[in-house]
């Protein structure tokens, strides 16, 4: 679609007979002479296309767009060019990539979409069919980071832990091969990397009970060329490296290898092509609590790590461990990106990373060493990172080994999570899509390993938001959400944004002065890349987490973004956590253009009609059900069975649902959207409690609304069964 445009071809048409005017002569035909004439045209140059071809735009993975067209004079301009409405309405958490005019995503349930770049036209559609009870074994949704692309062919995992290579043309199945054991709960929502002939993927499922590795494919047959594990195995079975062998010196005491031991590579990865290096951010212990995985202490290696490997053979070449000892879910899986930056007047090549923990780190890329580590964040679980040993000083208590925490910031949803940050070499500055959420953490004493259910070694109620009306607003006034552009080199925050709450979408910042970002609060803002002034916001009528991307076709220079909202927060948080209210998911596919005319139809309403039946349970079987419920149930259905938006409101079940209570929570009566039946591992007395603690969920709602309407002098008009916002 690059066409050289500047000159034209004008034929010129010469009719000579024709000027004589009426004569005899016009019985013969006239004599013509075609002359074919190349002038040079004054038109506009078209300036080259720029795609989208890389997850992370380069194998930096810098998420920087150097296209300019849009930029902080005319974004005030920017308009819908389009959009694609996506058939499912769980949560959306890709970068597009766009490739000889078409634009290929990834959705809920690891289907894959290709639709015309320039008019959102679906070009074909695949559905992996990944069998929808698979869903329980997932921390954060059915959701997919993207496809990878390499000699006209797609690449892409499913949710249940294949790799799939697809013909871009038309979606057709060139070759799948299972990357996981279907015996144990792995899934699969990062984006495959490709390096030369090889296809790169991970997998997820630590809290679940897995051993992380990552892996490398043939690009043309799908054939396994290597594997490196993250974490050892049972040591009584061997080591496959040495890598391993010196891993497994570092955990001590526990059977971890049945629990999987974790360090999962869910999501980042980057590639330094001349140092033919690949880097891997490594997941959390599994449990999380390193107590039950290692009792006698340790490092755990190589969990929440940054693995450097060796791309061809993927042997190991360096490790740096953000979080010795992991025991919080601090992932290393977040976004990494490769950069030169001039350092005490030298030149280095770095890697920067922001994980969960709180600190931002800056490594030599090459040996690993470290150069920064400094808190984007805040961060009460640790001082400060030793520059000498490479280590945090931790805070006493802060492993919750004989009691519980307080507020320890970060939580298990981290300072920043998988949403990509961008790196804009212009401003020389990092954006952050950053946040505070507190968690308080105690160790499950009733602790047992469930195969395939959640095995975190934590009990998740100390960390649920607080009954009290004003603790609760002390909490609440804890958590934020900002956008951070972090300077690298002086290790500090150069403008900073507040959002209404956590979890907002990644970034992409241009070389118009530009950082877009999409918000939690249901908006895609554009700010100055050099001072976070606010410049433009779209209302997209739904949360967005993914990344935005640019690309320019034939001239013109467009902004995508895959809007919906979705992951850990919405699920396990709730409204409540996310500050936002409720919000609808709608799962959309939006593009934009500098005068873009398009307009979104008309957004319903979301209204939440809470109206429970009576409270028969006992103070204990609610109880009771509080603790099943957070064990099994918090995961999807929020903090306080209040929803973030993506899966129902538990406060709000119809009679009709409460009378088939059984039948879904037991019998599995919806599996198909993924909401097993939990009949194999609850008794119908666990599920008895669970409903009775729901029901009573309910109450306490009505009864916050009725009592805000009293202090705002509206009582009466707010009553059991009224909607509550
Ligand atoms: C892996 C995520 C997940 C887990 C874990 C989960 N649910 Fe669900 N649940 C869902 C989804 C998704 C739906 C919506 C299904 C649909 O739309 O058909 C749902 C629906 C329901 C419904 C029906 C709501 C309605 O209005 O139709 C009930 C009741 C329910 N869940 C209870 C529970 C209980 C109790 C637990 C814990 C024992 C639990 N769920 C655990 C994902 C989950």
């Amino acid at each position: 679609m690059n066409q050289p445009a500047s000159y034209l071809v004008t034929l010129v048409l010469t009719v000579s007979a024709l000027v004589a005017g009426c004569s005899r002569e016009e019985d013969k035909p006239p004599a013509a002479e075609v002359v074919a004439v190349v002038e040079q045209v004054p038109t506009e140059p078209v300036a080259p296309d720029v795609e989208w071809r890389q997850h992370g735009f380069t194998a930096a993975e810098d998420r920087f767009s150097p296209l300019a067209d849009i930029n902080a004079g005319n974004v005030s301009k920017l308009g819908l060019a389009w959009y694609f409405d996506y058939p499912t309405s769980r949560g959306m958490e890709a970068t597009p990539l766009v490739i000889d005019g078409v634009i290929y995503t990834t959705g809920s349930w690891s289907m894959v979409y290709a639709n015309d770049a320039l008019s959102g036209e679906l070009l074909w559609f695949y559905d992996p069919q990944v069998p929808r009870d698979w869903a329980v074994h997932g921390c954060c949704d059915v959701v997919n980071r993207g496809v990878a692309y390499s000699g006209g062919n797609l690449y892409f995992g499913t949710f249940d832990g294949r790799l799939v290579s697809l013909d871009a043309a038309d979606g057709s199945l060139n070759w799948e091969v299972r990357t996981t054991d279907p015996e144990r709960p792995y899934t699969i929502t990062g984006a495959p990397r490709i390096i030369k002939d090889k296809v790169i993927i991970g997998n997820g499922g630590a809290e679940f009970g897995v051993r992380g590795y990552v892996s490398a494919y043939n690009v043309n047959n799908g054939e396994l060329a290597w594997r490196f594990y993250t974490v050892p195995g049972n040591p009584a079975e061997g080591f496959e490296n040495e890598a391993m062998k010196r891993a497994a010196a570092t955990w001590g005491g526990g059977e971890w290898w049945v629990v999987g031991g974790g360090g999962t590579v869910w999501d980042s990865m980057a590639y330094d092509p001349d140092l033919n290096l690949l880097y891997v951010g490594v997941g959390n212990g599994a449990p999380w609590n390193r107590q039950i995985r290692s009792p006698d202490g340790g490092d755990n290696l190589y969990v929440s790590s940054i693995l450097a490997l060796n791309p061809d053979d993927g042997s190991y070449v360096w490790h740096y461990q953000t979080t010795p000892g992991e025991t919080w879910d601090y992932t290393a899986t977040q976004h990494l990106i490769l950069a030169d930056l001039d350092i005490g007047g030298k030149q280095r090549q770095v890697i920067m990373q922001a994980p969960k923990n709180g600190f931002f780190y800056v490594l030599d890329r090459a040996s690993g060493e470290l150069l920064s580590a400094t808190p984007y964040a805040t961060v009460n679980w640790a001082t400060h990172v030793d520059m000498e040993t490479g280590r945090p000083v931790e805070v006493e208590g802060a492993r919750y080994e004989k009691e519980a925490t307080g507020l320890l910031l970060p939580g298990p949803y981290g300072a920043h999570n998988w949403h990509p940050m961008s790196y804009n070499p212009e401003t020389g500055l990092v954006y952050i899509p950053a946040q505070d959420v507190p968690y308080v953490y105690e160790t499950d004493t009733d602790f047992r390993h469930r195969p395939g259910y959640w095995n975190t070694g934590v009990d998740a109620r100390p960390a649920a938001l607080p009954d009290d009306p004003e603790v609760r607003a002390t909490v609440e006034q804890s958590i934020t959400g900002a956008v951070i552009a972090w300077d690298p080199v002086a290790a500090t925050t150069r403008w900073r944004v507040e959002h209404v709450g956590p979890w907002n979408g990644g970034i992409l910042s241009t070389a118009g002065d530009l950082v877009f970002q999409g918000n939690a609060s249901g908006e895609l803002v554009a700010y100055r890349a050099d001072t976070g002034e606010r410049l433009w916001s779209f209302d997209a009528q739904t949360g967005i987490i993914a990344p935005p991307v640019s690309y320019r076709i034939d001239g013109v220079q467009y902004l995508a973004v895959v809007a919906g909202a979705g992951g850990s927060l919405p699920l396990a948080g709730g409204a409540d956590v996310l500050k936002t209210g409720p919000l609808v998911n709608r799962s959309r596919l939006l593009v934009f253009k500098l005068g873009g005319e398009a307009a979104l139809p008309p957004a319903a309403e979301k209204v939440l009609v809470i109206d429970p039946p009576e409270l028969t349970g006992s103070a204990e079987q609610v109880a009771a059900g509080f603790k099943v419920y957070s064990t099994y149930c918090v995961f999807c259905h929020g903090d306080g069975a209040i929803s973030g938006g993506v899966t129902p409101d538990l406060r709000a079940l119809t009679p009709e649902k409460h009378a088939m209570w059984d039948a879904i929570v037991l019998g599995g009566m919806h599996w198909q959207n993924g909401m097993v039946g939990f009949g194999g591992e609850l008794n119908q007395e666990q599920a008895d409690n669970i409903h009775h603690y729901v029901i009573e969920r309910a109450h306490f709602a009505v009864d916050q609304a009725v009592e805000e309407a009293v202090d705002t002098g509206g009582a009466g008009e707010v009553a059991p069964g009224a909607a509550v916002e």
